[in-house]
């Protein structure tokens, strides 16, 4: 059996687990990134690796991850290949729509809304004057987010009109769509349960000094177990986007709980620094036994 991990670096600490994990269990690994790749439209292989290798033949899966910041043909580029290689019968983890629903914040809630799952009030727009019409309408406290982003980078909080003024018409004028969520005041903490298939394997508590709860914006993992009902909201969220590995935020404040986002390319290395499962091998298990089914 052969595995191929997309990453744009094969020495990162996710990376090195996840080759360490396969290669204990017998699978032969074979890293890179999408610059190692070529697309051929009406002759084959329609993938190729570096080395004139047709991908989608030369491997037994394919695990993707982060897809990486870049520009909007980069990413459209990179998840229409993972489109045509699953299409050409390769198993994928994450399935390329469950990326495309995932890096995409506006896409992703809107879709776990429509499926009854708890998400903050959200407002998305090009218009700076809507935006502060809904600044107005969602209290006054907001939070500010790229729609493509990750690890807390670039996410505000807003609680000032001038000042929210300010920012949405700076945004706008540099082409960046608005999107605006009710602050949720969740006591500076937040939950990640990580889900790979239907089981949460591993959960953590991240404590911040700020409203922010990123671990690589500073917040410390505590491992928890999850509540019952915490733990079918995180599968739900999970199943709704299609995803067979993710990092599932969880808010939990006095008005209620609440999912913030689903990673359909989670890193583990704050879980696993508390976590008794070794997350790396879990995943590895797991792809494994589909590819063998
Ligand atoms: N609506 C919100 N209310 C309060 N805090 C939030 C809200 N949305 C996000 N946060 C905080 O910001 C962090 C990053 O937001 P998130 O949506 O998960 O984006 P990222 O992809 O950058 O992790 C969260 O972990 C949480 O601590
Ligand atoms: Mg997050």
């Amino acid at each position: 059996m052969r595995v191929g991990i997309l990453t744009r670096n094969p020495e990162a600490w996710c990376s090195t687990q996840l080759r360490k994990a396969f290669a204990k269990l017998g699978v032969e690994v074979d890293c890179f990134w999408f610059t190692d790749l070529v697309s051929r439209i009406s002759f084959d292989p329609i993938v190729e690796k570096r080395g004139k290798v047709d991908l989608s033949r030369h491997l037994d899966a394919l695990l993707v991850r982060p897809i990486g910041r870049g520009s909007l043909d980069e990413v459209l580029y990179r998840v229409d290949t993972l489109h045509r290689l699953s299409e050409a019968g390769l198993y994928i983890v994450n399935p390329p729509r469950a990326i495309e629903r995932c890096v995409d914040k506006y896409y992703a809630l809107s879709i776990l809304n429509s499926t009854g799952i708890p998400v903050p009030k959200t407002v998305v727009t090009e218009d700076p004057e809507a935006a502060l019409e809904a600044f107005v309408e969602l209290g006054e406290d907001v939070i500010l987010k790229p729609i493509f982003g990750s690890r807390g980078m670039g996410i505000t909080r807003i609680s000032d009109y001038e000042v929210a003024r300010r920012i949405f018409n700076l945004l706008h004028y540099h082409h960046f769509v608005l999107y605006l969520q009710e602050y949720i005041p969740h006591g500076k903490s937040d939950i990640r349960a990580f889900v790979i298939g239907d089981k949460v394997v591993a959960a953590m508590c991240r404590k911040a000094r700020s409203w922010k709860t990123n671990v690589s914006q500073g917040a410390k993992p505590v491992a928890i177990t999850l509540s019952s009902e915490q733990t079918e909201l995180a599968l739900k969220a999970a199943d709704t986007l299609g995803c067979s590995v993710a990092g599932v935020d969880i808010l939990e404040s006095k008005n209620g709980r609440y999912i913030t986002e689903i990673n359909s390319q989670p890193g583990f290395r704050g879980l696993q620094s508390v976590s008794q499962v070794n997350v790396a091998e879990e995943i590895a298990k797991y792809i494994i036994n589909k590819v063998k089914m």
